[in-house]
């Protein structure tokens, strides 16, 4: 339809945004109505608001922060070591609440993976274990052992429903494999499946950006879109007719997430908390995470792109950083918390301003390819709501037990790959034999140290990655799928008092050994 009589080319016009239809005299008939229907559903004032406050924010916001940061209060802390008398406790309480299916999971999977370089949704991804399970599969794995857990202690019949927020260019993909993968074993009713929205691209003068001369520059607007997706999606609707009255938010990369982890659910519920989030101790200054802190007397996350190194490296008098409350994205909301954030606070959350190197038709209808930085996307953070919150809690895991996330490709000493994340999950795995009463052998019929040497399966570098340079410190090749232990439970009667040659996989089917090299 012709932008002139739709209406359209004055909305531009009025917004400054008038060069989108530069090159509508070039464009068929068909790239013509694809380009009207993506402007037609933007509000390019609200567009225009959302730079401006952007940038604004994001101009006085290092200053800000080195000022105004402080670290965690103590009272608002728990944690798996220092509260190990109230560990099973807690982890009862969430077991209950999840027997009595209020707890739900929602899958923050909208993200592009830029840095992992694939083109597929990330939890599609295999790392490479022995089973070359997927990250989705393991999820949806823990997922349905944890109802089996809680069905078996309550003897009552439960669910706990998983929300997966995708964006435009994930949600058929993720969609179709779980279809075809058979939703994991869990009935897909109660896999819900919705989608964030997205935002233009914009150079630093705040004109949007044409990818191509019919096609506006989009991308996802940041995994705060949640929450303006779980209103106009008619999600928080179905998780009240459902009756779900508490929500762990997690993100989809890190292999050892315990989804729905009765321990944190039951801590938050305890100490009475409308929301929460789990931390592990951040040992390098410069490690990719964001620290949960207070800036300006409130809670919320400053992330590794908007802290100053001076920031990140003050140390405490023990010697320990003063910023180390490392965010692992998994969170917990109540639903009437994350009810009153959807109706009343999202609009009050403002857009972080990443600069990014954006391809772009200039003028002349020519396709750059910039090598610097030449203009931003805009994304809302889903922990930016902390500061609503009205008891806000902490709870400290251990990293070996609970983060290694998949960010980038594999490479030489890299940090947070594939193989940094099978061997973490490998080694988890190992350990729950040995604690087990379990035992391995080497090739040489030795038995492997229940110990396991320095820099051997186990340990970790500052940061969480294992030294992977030489081959002395691979892990035990070992493998415990969900369907037999969520979290290293019900191992003994499998494995105490026996050895094992690795590969050691342990499944639904048995245990089995498989000698062959190589992890
Ligand atoms: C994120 C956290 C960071 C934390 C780190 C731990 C945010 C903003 N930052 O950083 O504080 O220390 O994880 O690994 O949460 N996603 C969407 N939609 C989007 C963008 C992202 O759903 O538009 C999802 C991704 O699919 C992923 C999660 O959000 O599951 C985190 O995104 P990612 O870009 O990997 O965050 P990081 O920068 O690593």
């Amino acid at each position: 339809m012709d932008p002139n009589a739709s209406g359209l080319a004055q909305r531009l016009a009025e917004a400054e945004q008038c060069h989108l239809l530069r090159f509508w005299n070039e464009l068929s008939p068909a790239e013509q109505a694809d380009l009207t229907q993506d402007l037609q559903g933007m509000d390019f004032q609200e567009m225009n608001g959302f730079f401006k406050n952007a940038m604004q924010v994001s101009s006085n916001k290092h200053e800000k922060l080195d000022n105004h940061i402080e670290p965690l209060p103590r009272e608002v802390l728990g944690s798996v070591t220092r509260d190990r008398e109230s560990l099973k406790d807690w982890e009862l309480t969430g077991l209950r609440c999840i027997s009595q299916s209020k707890v739900a999971v929602l899958l923050l999977a909208g993200g592009q993976g830029t840095r992992l370089g694939v083109s597929y949704p990330k939890g599609m991804y295999d790392v490479g274990l022995p089973s070359h399970k997927t990250l989705f599969q393991i999820q949806g794995e823990r997922i349905l052992k944890l109802q089996q857990l809680a069905e078996q202690r309550h003897k009552i019949k439960c669910c706990i429903p998983w929300y997966i927020m995708t964006s435009g260019r994930t949600m058929e993909s993720t969609k179709d494999f779980f279809s075809k993968n058979n939703y994991f074993g869990l009935d897909k009713n109660n896999i819900i499946f919705f989608q964030q929205g997205m935002l233009p691209a914009m150079d630093y003068t705040g004109k949007i950006i044409l990818e191509n001369k019919g096609k506006v520059s989009m991308a996802p607007d940041g995994n705060g879109g949640l929450y303006r997706a779980l209103g106009n999606q008619g999600i928080m609707d179905d998780m009240e007719r459902r009756g779900v009255g508490f929500i762990q938010v997690y993100c989809v990369d890190n292999i050892l997430v315990k989804v729905a982890d009765p321990a944190f659910v039951g801590f938050c519920v305890q100490k009475g908390a409308d929301c929460g989030a789990k931390v592990v101790e951040k040992t390098n200054p410069t490690e990719a995470v964001g620290v949960v802190c207070k800036v300006d007397g409130r809670y919320q996350v400053v992330e590794y792109s908007e802290i100053t190194l001076a920031t990140a490296e003050k140390r405490s008098a023990d010697g320990r950083l003063m910023f180390n409350a490392a965010n692992l994205a998994i969170h917990f909301f109540t639903f009437s918390f994350l009810r009153d954030v959807v109706q009343k606070y999202e609009p009050q959350l403002q857009h972080h301003v990443a600069q990014k190197k954006i391809p772009y038709v200039d003028s002349e209808g020519q396709l750059i390819k910039p090598d610097k930085p030449n203009g931003i996307k805009m994304e809302k953070f889903v922990f930016d709501i902390f500061q609503f919150a009205k008891t806000f809690v902490v709870y400290e895991v251990l990293r070996e037990d609970e983060f290694s996330p998949l960010k980038n490709a594999d490479s030489q000493d890299g940090k947070d790959t594939p193989t940094t994340a099978r061997h973490a999950l490998m080694s988890l795995h190992h350990r729950w034999v040995l604690n087990a009463g379990g035992h391995f052998i080497d090739e040489n019929g030795r038995r492997v140290p229940a110990i396991p040497r320095d820099g051997a399966a186990g340990s970790v570098t500052d940061d969480g990655n294992r030294n992977l340079k030489d081959g002395t410190d691979l892990p035990i090749k070992c493998e415990i799928s969900p369907l037999v232990s969520y979290g290293g439970e019900g191992l003994e009667e499998l494995v105490k008092g026996r050895e094992f040659h690795p590969t050691l996989i342990i499944d639904e089917h048995g245990v089995h050994e498989q000698v062959k090299n190589g992890v």
